[in-house]
């Protein structure tokens, strides 16, 4: 993805380290950090400096990799996978990077481990760009379906499925981006997507940066456009899918398929096969939802008239508040999935169907 003119993945190797760019930062200022052991990776996580479902699991491969620099031992290589295991439950990218770099490392000799370990996470970075650009192009053929139609095409979007989430060129946002490369004619409902503001804050920075047509929307707006005829697709990213097709995404996610459905408006998700969960085949009951901080719902942070940041409580003083990160979205909601391997069908046998080798 392109910023001023130049290209950035959000996360390369710097010198003894890694860097990445700070979506705490975003969209007013756009600033690199530098990670240099195994617990900078485990706070760039925890505290979302990186966010993303593939974003996370690339910076766990990463945070082993610079446990593998310091201390190859087995001890050190446990206690990297503990720590980074620990950061965040939803995201199934997490589990899927730490077992991917455990099944590399642990069976090498110690003196080996370093090595392997870049080599292996700087795979799983190049690997999620690839499937990142293959969604985007089988998306990319619905959107143009869409736009044969009608000339033009509305997206709705939640949360941030962008290049920001993922390594580069996004899971859903990587389909508007070639649908807008070659020529369409599109425009992006953003949600602003409480309480995080990942929409307002860095899909709606995404788009501009890369000149995509966009209006940041209330959370509570999308079902009154799909009303009026004004979205043609939903889609979104995903943090874990069950192996039944159920899909676990930001919070508010269900409540727009549940309008999407009834409006009759196709809902996509757009995802890497390193998103399904094959171990779980009822997402509702088996997906983890992350609990967050209260603070994040009771406050907001944003930007002075002087250019300063600030933070602001909205809520009436004393109120509890509940913080839910995700939701599960049922299988039967979701019109489709956009993957790598192209389309299929939001259930069991439509997975298995791209992807045998991985569900037997
Ligand atoms: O809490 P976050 O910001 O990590 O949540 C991110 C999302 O829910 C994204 O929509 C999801 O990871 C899809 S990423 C391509």
């Amino acid at each position: 993805m392109k910023i001023g003119g130049a290209h950035y993945r959000t996360i390369w190797p710097d010198g003894d380290g890694v860097r990445v760019i700070d979506q705490t930062r975003l969209p007013f200022a756009f600033e690199a950090v530098l990670l240099q052991t195994c617990s900078d990776a485990t706070k760039a996580i925890r505290d979302m400096i990186v966010r993303g479902a593939p974003l996370i699991g690339a910076t766990a491969a990463w945070g082993v990799a610079l446990a593998m620099r310091a201390d190859a031992s087995d001890a050190s290589l446990d206690s990297a996978l503990r720590e980074l295991g620990a950061t965040r439950p939803t995201a199934v990218n997490l589990r899927w990077a730490l077992e991917r770099m455990a099944n590399a490392l642990r069976t090498l000799p110690v003196g080996r481990r370093n090595e392997t370990a870049t080599l292996e996470a700087m795979r799983i970075c190049d690997e999620d760009v690839e499937c990142c650009r293959a969604i985007g192009f089988h998306g990319l053929l619905l959107l143009r379906d869409i736009a044969q139609r009608k000339g033009h095409v509305n997206i709705l979007t939640h949360c941030n499925a962008g290049w920001l989430a993922t390594v580069d060129f996004g899971t859903a946002l990587s389909t508007v981006y070639q649908a807008h490369d070659s020529g369409i004619d599109l425009h992006v409902w953003v949600d602003e997507t409480r309480p995080r503001n990942q929409g307002a804050s860095l899909t709606a920075f995404e788009l501009g940066a890369h000149g995509v047509k966009h209006t940041i929307i209330a959370d509570n707006a999308g079902g009154h456009y799909m009303q009026h005829g004004q979205v043609d697709m939903v889609i979104v990213g995903t943090d874990r899918v069950a192996a039944n097709g159920d899909v676990a995404n930001k919070i508010g996610t269900y409540l727009k398929a549940l309008a999407a459905y009834d409006n009759v408006v196709p809902f996509y998700v757009a995802l890497p096969s390193s998103t399904i969960d094959w171990t779980i085949d009822d997402g509702l009951r088996g997906i983890p939802i992350e609990e967050r901080n209260p603070r994040e719902v009771t406050h907001i942070q944003g930007l002075l008239a002087d250019g300063s940041m600030a933070e602001m409580q909205v809520t009436a003083p004393g109120s509890a508040a509940a913080n839910p990160a995700f939701d599960v979205t049922p299988a039967r909601l979701v019109t489709g999935f956009i993957t790598e391997r192209g389309l299929c069908a939001a259930n069991a046998d439509g997975l298995r169907s791209l992807f045998p080798e991985l569900s037997a």
